[in-house]
């Protein structure tokens, strides 16, 4: 069968592109599915009180985040080019709206700076797991394994520095589609032991109150600072909001499925993370670790689980290498960002948008490393650099970003280009559902997003 060809990019770049639809998907997965599954979502799900967060987070998924990404995929996938340029060409007149692209370009470089140090300590815990120290079911022995590692400065920075140096040599041998493909053929062995750790859980003394927790709402812990918490998770697990996914479909084939492409992303996604909230809170309950134990959970309860098993040790050594690639799958995808603007944008080469990138994010991923010892006192608005970067950009630089770009498909691309394009030029006849996407982009989400931001941060 012969492919049909891709249609030019109107920035006139030209692309490599992926060569299957498998490629697509592996790439597009291997971005979403990261430590936002494994570590954020437990830890926010524990410290919002269980139940009625995971319903805000569902609800947000289905209403901003399925609509936020196909019209990212779909807008990166006309113009074939950076964010920037993306938007640039896609404006029918000089509205500045490209502006979203720059936006996203913070957004990447904040993301990166605090998420290269949680990958730091999933890469320290591998080692940590091959010492054995961590193996124990008893919360003040793994709290204890966990506050030397994040409160040393030492051992904090050196192993963002790793995690930073390995991701550039990834980069610049230009190996980037070998790990994607890599992460695929990986992610259904995470999934396995995601699903081993849920039944071992699922079988301690108290795993009924970790799933009541999990799964029956309680809904006096909600408030509008845990809905908009809700949102940023959304975006953020999705990698909404800041051009990742418009850059991951700049890459995308002409006659690939996005709807059917984004649906098989999110379910995947929302697997992965129901296994870790599974796996994770029955431990919870059953060995008393505290629920908002916050960032530190996923790493201090993990080992309490692995520790009921035989074997466990081997496994647990296998958990944190299979969690430092999805991370490496994340992070690749969010670095792409940035180096993709400064090579199309400013002429650099792609080494040197590279090298450039990871300059920078040593200096502001220092910041967070530091943020649990020397910087601990060092706090804006009373979050420490770490929390600042996470907050920021989850709970307003992502959400802005979703509704600057469903505004713009909404209202200035409009729906005739916008069917165009999702229905790859009319191949993919599926009415109903270009409709009802193009309703929730145009009317649903950007109020939505915006309601819930400002009643968030307390503006009314
Ligand atoms: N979705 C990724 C995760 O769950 C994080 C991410 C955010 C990646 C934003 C790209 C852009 O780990």
């Amino acid at each position: 069968m012969t492919r049909p060809t891709q249609t030019p990019s109107p920035t006139g770049l030209k692309r490599a592109g992926f060569s299957s639809g498998f490629g697509v998907l592996a790439a597009t997965l291997g971005s979403a599915v990261g430590l936002g599954n494994i570590w954020k979502f437990p830890y926010l799900t524990g410290a919002n009180g269980g139940a009625g967060f995971l319903l805000v987070y569902l609800l947000a998924t289905l209403l901003i985040g399925l609509p936020v990404m196909m019209a990212e995929i779909t807008l990166g996938r006309t113009a074939k080019a950076n964010p920037i340029s993306t938007l640039q060409a896609l404006t029918p007149n000089r509205q500045p709206w490209w502006l979203i692209g720059v936006a996203g370009m913070l957004a990447a470089f904040l993301i990166l700076s605090f998420y290269s140090e949680v990958v730091a300590w999933v890469f320290a815990y591998v080692f940590k797991a091959l010492r054995g120290s961590i193996l124990s079911s008893d919360p003040q022995v793994t709290e204890a394994a966990f506050n030397a590692l994040i409160s040393d400065p030492l051992q904090a920075l050196l192993w963002q520095w790793g995690v930073l140096l390995f991701i550039g040599g990834i980069l610049l041998m230009g190996v980037t589609k070998g790990i994607e493909a890599l992460t695929k053929k990986l992610m259904p062995l995470l999934f396995l032991l995601l699903l081993l750790l849920c039944a071992v859980s699922l079988s301690l003394d108290k795993a009924m109150e970790g799933l009541a927790f999990l799964f029956k709402p309680d809904f006096s812990k909600m408030s509008a600072t845990v809905v908009l918490t809700a949102m940023g998770l959304a975006f953020f697990k999705l990698s909404l909001g800041m051009g990742t996914m418009m850059t991951y479909g700049s890459y995308f084939r002409d006659d690939q499925n996005i709807p059917q492409t984004t649906f098989r992303v999110m379910s995947a996604d929302l697997c992965v993370s129901m296994l870790a909230g599974i796996a994770i809170f029955p431990a919870v309950f059953t060995f008393g670790f505290a629920p908002a134990a916050g960032p530190a959970l996923v790493f201090i309860t993990i080992p309490a689980v692995f520790s009921q098993i035989p074997a466990g040790q081997v496994l647990m050594v296998v958990f944190f290498v299979l969690a430092a690639v999805a991370a490496t799958g994340a992070m690749l995808s969010m670095m792409e960002v940035p180096v993709l603007i400064l090579h199309e944008r400013w002429g650099l080469s792609r080494p040197k948008a590279t090298l450039l990138t990871l300059l920078l994010l040593v200096l502001m991923g220092s910041g967070c490393a530091l943020s649990n010892s020397t910087l601990a006192d060092f706090k804006l608005w009373g979050l420490n650099l770490f929390d600042l970067f996470d907050v920021v950009s989850s709970n307003i630089l992502l959400p802005i970003g979703g509704i600057f770009i469903t505004l713009f498909v909404g209202w200035v691309w409009g729906f005739d280009k916008f069917r165009q394009a999702l229905s790859n030029h009319g191949q993919l006849h599926n009415e109903k559902l270009v409709r009802a996407v193009f309703f929730l982009l145009r009317y649903v989400s950007p109020l939505l997003i915006l309601i819930v931001m400002l009643k968030g941060l307390n503006v009314f």
